[in-house]
């Protein structure tokens, strides 16, 4: 596993599918980001960005005032106590009225976590401060713990404040495309067979190249209004629709989800900072 150029190690590449290509510069054959477009300012309301020394790193969701959704992935090797969780943001470098920053006081990383393979990609935050909700900061809901597997060509979106070129050009704004669900099996056969069954794939849907990039990690898939997926790896090209982007499926984590919360927001008192698993250890 190496990060991507740039020190933004968010997606992480299949080491068959690295050594199956021919080496360039990770993303310099996909001509746009992957077919996305710049959204209504404000319009997804749950964003979160996470950044380490000003940068954006990573994206999340708001699941609860005191709690975002992330990938495990994104917090390896890094000290949570340098990070910073972003909402209400559209344009990231600028400085918007909306935008709410907060410290990390925990990062409960799955116990199943497992770096080689992307099982259990999924980690919640919990924010050193409550989010006021209001029309820019918001909640997304988890699917149903007994939701039905989504079909196949099933239309979800996926937002991010990640590349939209391979050149590690960063977007004017919060950026989202339209994507479709792709079968298990067939998304297992691209990746040579090493795609646990906690995972979700995406395809464009047509011929355009059409996914997440780089530092859209973490970020949700939102299928029917619920965050069915979150950004987790996919291949050295960006929108390549020979390596299927790879999504955690939050349906199959959602009583961890909710056992922890419960668990934690039941404590009295200020939370001890090395709660939980702290990231970096893995
Ligand atoms: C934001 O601005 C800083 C300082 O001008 C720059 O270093 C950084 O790359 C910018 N980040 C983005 C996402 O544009
Ligand atoms: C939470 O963390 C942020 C960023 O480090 C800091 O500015 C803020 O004062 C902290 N809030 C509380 C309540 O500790
Ligand atoms: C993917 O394929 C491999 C090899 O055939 C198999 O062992 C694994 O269980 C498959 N994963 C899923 C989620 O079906």
């Amino acid at each position: 596993m190496r990060p991507r150029a740039g020190g933004r190690d968010c997606l992480l590449l299949a080491v068959t599918t690295a050594l199956m290509l021919p080496t360039r510069p990770p993303g310099s054959w996909a001509a746009h980001i992957i077919g996305g477009h710049e959204v209504t300012p404000h319009s997804r309301p749950y964003m979160a960005s996470v950044s380490f020394q000003g940068q954006h790193h990573c994206g999340g969701f708001l699941l609860q005032a005191h709690w975002v959704l992330s990938a495990a992935h994104c917090f390896r090797d890094r000290d949570p106590k340098t990070g910073l969780v972003v909402l209400g943001a559209h344009a990231l470098n600028t400085s918007e009225a909306t935008q709410q920053v907060f410290g990390i006081s925990a990062v409960i990383t799955h116990p199943e976590y497992q770096p080689t393979t992307h099982a259990s990609d999924i980690c919640l935050l919990q924010l050193n401060s409550s989010a006021i909700l209001g029309p820019a900061v918001g909640l997304l809901r988890l699917p149903r713990r007994d939701a039905r597997p989504l079909k196949a060509g099933a239309p979800c979106k996926v937002a991010g404040w990640g590349f939209v070129s391979d050149f590690e050009e960063s977007p004017p704004g919060l950026m989202e495309a339209e994507v479709r669900v792709l079968g298990l099996d067939i998304c297992n056969s691209s990746w040579k067979g090493q795609l646990g069954p906690a995972m979700l794939c995406t395809r464009s849907g047509d011929r355009r190249r059409r996914g997440f990039c780089s530092a859209d990690s973490g970020g949700p898939l939102v299928c029917r209004n619920r965050a069915h997926g979150l950004v987790s790896f996919s291949g050295l090209w960006c929108g390549d629709p020979k390596t299927p982007d790879v999504y955690t499926q939050v349906s199959a984590f959602v009583t961890w989800i909710w056992d922890v919360v419960q668990r934690r927001s039941l404590q009295s008192g200020p939370l001890p900072r090395t709660a939980g698993i702290p990231a970096g250890i893995a």
